[in-house]
């Protein structure tokens, strides 16, 4: 925290209902920063599905490169009916993640007091950990090949890459995490070494050498398909699960189902080192877009977050306990339209309850 400084953000609106949920997560941001005495200036760019259509640019490295001038990066939503699936989310999301090398996606698994879960006799006490995505590596550096392509004994390579650097950085930064978050203590890995024998055995290795640094760490593994079991059945045993970019891709959307939904679940693309991005991780959404009718509480949240990563941390505690309070006492749901209340209403009234 430095009073002095200007943190400078990069936003993003993106495509879909990216905008409507931007604006109230910006309102959040100037109210925060009235009552918590910071300063920050703000730069929109017009990156996404709009100004793809027109100019055939998604990102270029240039623009890349002029994000790392920024404190952090505060996006939207990507993705367009109107663009063939994965342009967009490769040239712009990806390109980020792995441009600015936010090698860890943080995405906190908290079920809100109010909030509606699917999973019998579970409440708020029960649904509380958070999930560190490796976001560098793995299947989704985009290597591989075809063979005999388009014959009948065609066969499609797709390489998980993982290097001892990039998980050991990840292990670190979750062992770190684990310590700080200072609640249950416990990290537990999710893999599949019973079957991936080389990538998850690098990654049990490292894990168990890196956890001889942090004794007061309890530590415990489980296989991805068990870790989706317990996450339904016994949510309550996890603090911190570190995983894989594809596992964490895959258990984080189960995790924001039990946390309530796409409607508050929040992400950041961290690079400890370097500038971060935020986002709500729900999408684009795009049947809702321009109604008014989303819901932006995953938006606030991303925000929180990336307040909290500025070491903006009372400012962050503020963002959510305000969020927390409206889930407990204003919304009918957390589902686009059922709210009770409309997108720019569910902003007003965090911005009231902020304190
Ligand atoms: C996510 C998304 C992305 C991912 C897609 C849009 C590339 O599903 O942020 O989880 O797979 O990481
Ligand atoms: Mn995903």
């Amino acid at each position: 925290m430095d009073r002095k400084k200007t943190y400078k953000i990069a936003v993003i609106p993106g495509d879909g209902t990216g905008p409507e949920v931007i604006r109230e997560g910006l309102k959040i941001l100037e109210a925060a920063s009235k009552k918590a005495g910071f300063k920050y200036s703000l730069q929109e760019f017009d990156y996404g599905a709009e100004r793809y259509l027109k100019t055939k640019k998604v990102l270029t490295d240039t623009e890349v490169q002029g994000l790392k001038k920024f404190d952090a990066i505060y996006l939207g939503a990507v993705g367009d009916p109107r663009v063939k699936p994965g342009i967009l989310e490769q040239g712009l999301l990806l390109k980020m993640r792995f441009g600015l090398e936010q090698y860890i996606n943080l995405r906190p698994v908290k079920l809100y007091p109010g909030v509606d879960t699917p999973l019998k006799d579970k409440g708020p006490k029960d649904i509380d950990f958070v999930v560190v995505r490796e976001n560098n590596e793995g299947l989704y550096v985009g290597e591989g090949e075809f063979l005999k392509k388009g014959t009948k004994d065609e066969t499609a390579l797709q390489v998980s890459r993982n290097t001892r650097a990039g998980v050991e950085r990840c292990l670190r930064y979750a062992f770190e995490f684990t310590r700080k978050r200072n609640k249950r203590k416990k990290l537990l890995l999710c893999g599949k070494t019973n079957v991936l024998t080389y990538a998850w055995d690098l990654w049990e290795r490292t894990f168990h050498e890196v956890a001889k640094e942090y004794p007061d760490i309890k530590t415990d593994y489980a296989h991805v398909d068990a870790t989706c079991m317990w996450m339904v059945k016994n949510p309550e045993w996890f603090d911190v699960i570190v995983t894989d970019n594809m596992f964490g891709d895959i258990i984080t959307d189960l995790g924001a189902m039990i946390q309530g939904g796409m409607g508050v679940a929040a992400g950041g693309n961290i690079n400890p080192e370097g500038v971060s991005m935020f986002e709500p991780i729900g999408g684009s959404a795009p049947k809702y877009s321009g109604k008014n009718v989303i819901n932006p509480l995953a938006a606030i949240c991303a925000l929180g977050m990336l307040l909290d990563e500025l070491g903006e941390a009372s400012a962050a505690k503020m963002v959510e306990n305000s969020v927390m309070f409206i889930t407990a006492n204003k919304l009918k749901s957390l589902s686009a339209g059922k709210m009770g209340y409309s997108t720019s209403e569910v902003g007003n009234l965090v911005v009231e309850n902020l304190k």
